[in-house]
């Protein structure tokens, strides 16, 4: 069995009468990118406060690298880094003292592992200068490396993307990626953007209403984007193909530019050996559009039907 480095079991948070989240069973393993993506107040925050130690859960059990969040609060600790809402800076102190204040809060961090996290996101240029001048992804970068201090098999991130120009999403992105599969660090990230989670993470867990909808992995939710295909399709006889194709149950539409056909991924090897078998020649099919992850996304969260 792989590592289990997070596992929460039906972890429930109420806040005077009212339930923000509930139900929430995830288990994340080494070296892995799990995205946590939801809509604002789908309950990211509330779920990543408990994981990390920074609230009480109310039921359930979070367990770090086996500690029980509850019962061993302190082996759990040692097991996360963390960033929640904004990393802890000093502005006027330079990134360098920054952290070797922070390494104060642990036992056992070297200055050699100061140098070495700086190395490992990219500030060593600017680690001398204060903190005031960074841009917003070196501060981010200096949050990190801060997390990452005392070694931990989890890195924790709540949306760490917010205000990131695209350039700042990219190196973000492949810092995690980097760390993720040279040192073996599990990284559960939040974000309300499914896009940046498609290129991020190795899978995704969906929040709404407090709710974990769907774990997927990032191939499996694309699959899900391409459930049915639009083809265009140019023959010999577009008319005798769309005959074809329509008698055997696919929906079509014949039109100048081509025949257009919307068929599941699985039976296009079968609306080819339909055409080929009826004599039509096949020049060319191509995709003209896909529904979009953006839908997928849209109606896995949207207003739930059944009342909870
Ligand atoms: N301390 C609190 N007291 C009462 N309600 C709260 C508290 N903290 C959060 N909530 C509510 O819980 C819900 C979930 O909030 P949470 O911050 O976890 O969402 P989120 O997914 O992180 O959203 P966002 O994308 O906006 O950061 C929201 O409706 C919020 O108003
Ligand atoms: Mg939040």
């Amino acid at each position: 069995m792989a590592d289990s480095v997070l596992k929460t079991e039906s972890v429930k948070k109420v806040i005077g009468k009212r339930t923000i989240v509930s139900d929430i069973s995830l288990e994340l393993y080494r070296g892995e990118i799990f995205g946590f993506l939801g809509p604002n107040g789908a309950g990211k925050t509330t779920t990543i406060k408990m994981i990390v130690g920074l609230s009480k859960i109310t039921e359930g059990r979070i367990y770090v690298g086996g500690c029980s969040v509850r019962e061993d609060f302190k082996g759990a600790m040692k097991n996360i880094g963390c960033i929640v809402e904004n990393p802890d800076l000093y502005k006027y102190m330079s990134g360098l003292d920054n952290l070797r204040l922070f390494a104060k809060m642990y036992p056992g961090v070297s200055e050699e592992r100061i140098r070495e996290v700086v190395k490992i996101v990219d500030l060593e240029h600017a680690i001398n200068d204060k903190v005031k001048t960074y841009s917003l992804g070196m501060k981010q970068r200096l949050g990190i490396a801060q997390a990452l201090l005392h070694s931990p098999k989890l890195l924790v991130l709540d949306e760490p993307t917010n205000g990131l120009d695209p350039a700042g999403i990219k190196e973000m992105r492949e810092l995690l990626r980097d760390l993720a599969e040279k040192t073996g660090l599990t990284v559960f990230v939040s974000s309300h953007i499914l896009a940046e989670m498609q290129q991020m993470c190795d899978r995704v867990g969906i929040i709404n209403k407090g709710r974990l909808i769907t774990v997927k992995t990032v191939g499996e939710l694309v699959g899900m984007a391409e459930e049915k295909t639009a083809l265009q399709l140019e023959t010999d006889d577009n008319s005798k193909a769309n005959s074809i194709l329509r008698e055997k149950g696919f929906s079509c539409e014949l039109l100048a530019d081509g025949l257009h056909v919307a068929a599941e991924r699985e039976s296009i090897p079968v609306l080819v050996r339909e055409l080929t078998l009826g004599g039509v020649g096949l020049y060319a099919m191509d995709r003209s559009n896909s529904r979009s992850l953006e839908d997928v996304f849209m109606k896995l969260t949207e207003p739930a039907k059944e009342g909870k």
